[in-house]
């Protein structure tokens, strides 16, 4: 199968590259980094780029929190309007396969129970609770502390910052496209990726970058909040394996199908800076209590619907790839 791979030269996509190739596929590599004018906002760079093209791998995307709202316009601008120009494309080539790079920020906080009240959603955080270091969301019924759990692919959305509302969008447009071409759609909402070839510290990267990134200049990684937060840390290759996965199924037509894409077993975020630092061999995280305005405090994944629909399931366990990923380069050292 000959797969377009947008953002195909980025830390996720070109681990989805070497697993198309190892899987006997035939990868076109469509990337801002690499080329300039492979952009996906081009209607005709794209077009020419889907020419003989079985189906897209769509990883392009601007990533992270960012530096503050001013960085919206090009959020959208990459993300959503990308999206729209490379859908338009394929619905005019006839190209009927989509796989989407998804993300866990369209949940929001994660799955919270209260003990008296069931399954509730509490609000983002306030600036006056997390500067007093009341970092855990409370009921938002009662105020008692609530147990987090796993979040399933059903939860209710609530995109907490720019970034998230522009993945959230993402999907809308891919369903859309799916709806009125009858082509196929997944969106592989992946957790926190981390494995060799990251991205360096940037406003654009995840925790796990940061931790190594600091770990590599010598000093102690910065936990932010107590490092209580817990996510769900996946192996880079084990995404490139689902993405591998979701392209040579047969999926729904007319439709969009969401898969949590995570490893399964929940890790706190001061659990990752101890085991990279005991791993690299560098100095003991630092527990700062600094906090950012849109993060969230627990998001964990059921990712069993994937493993059972598509059969794959997580091959690099939390310690091996830790051990690898303090031991491998990040992109840009
Ligand atoms: N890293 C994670 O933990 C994580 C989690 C959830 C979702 N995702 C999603 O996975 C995808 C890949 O992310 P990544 O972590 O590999 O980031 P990355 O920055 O390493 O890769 C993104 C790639 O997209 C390219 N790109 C950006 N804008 C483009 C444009 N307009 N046209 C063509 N190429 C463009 C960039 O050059 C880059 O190589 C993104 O869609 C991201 O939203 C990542
Ligand atoms: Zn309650």
């Amino acid at each position: 199968m000959r797969v377009l791979v947008t953002g195909g030269a980025g830390f996720i996509g070109s681990h989805v590259v070497e697993a198309l190739r190892a899987h006997g596929h035939e990868p076109v590599v469509f990337d801002i980094r690499t080329d300039p004018t492979a952009d996906v906002r081009s209607p005709g760079a794209v077009r020419d780029a889907l020419s003989g093209v079985d189906a897209v791998c769509h990883q392009a995307a601007m990533v992270g929190l960012g530096t503050g709202f001013a960085d919206a316009p090009e959020y959208v601008s990459r993300n959503d309007l990308g999206t729209a120009v490379l859908l338009a494309a394929m619905a005019q080539a006839g190209v009927e396969r989509l796989v989407l790079a998804g993300s866990m920020v369209v949940y929001g906080e994660g799955r919270y129970t209260c003990a008296r009240h069931g399954v509730v959603r509490p609000g983002p955080r306030t600036v006056t609770d997390l500067a007093a270091g009341r970092f855990e969301p409370a009921c938002p019924v009662c105020g008692t502390d609530l147990e987090p759990g796993l979040v399933a692919e059903d939860a209710p959305v609530d995109p907490r910052n720019v970034y998230a509302t522009t993945k959230l969008a993402q999907e809308h447009l891919a369903a859309a496209w799916a709806r009125s071409t009858g082509g196929s759609a997944v969106s592989l909402r992946y957790h926190n990726v981390y494995g060799p070839g990251m991205p360096r510290d940037t406003p654009y990267a995840g925790v796990a970058s940061f931790f190594r990134s600091a770990l590599a200049r010598g000093e102690a990684p910065r936990v932010f909040e107590d490092g209580g937060q817990r996510r769900d840390f996946v192996h880079v290759r084990d995404v490139a394996a689902a993405n591998v996965a979701a392209l040579t199924a047969g999926p729904a037509a007319g439709a969009l199908t969401a898969y949590n894409t995570g490893s399964g077993t929940p890790h706190t975020v001061g659990e990752m800076a101890r085991a990279l630092a005991v791993a690299y061999g560098g100095p003991e995280p630092v527990v700062t209590g600094e906090y950012r305005l849109g993060d969230v405090r627990h998001i964990t994944a059921d990712s069993s619907r994937l493993r059972a629909e598509l059969g794959w399931k997580p091959e690099v366990g939390f310690a091996d790839g830790v051990r690898e990923f303090a031991a491998a380069g990040l992109r840009g050292d």
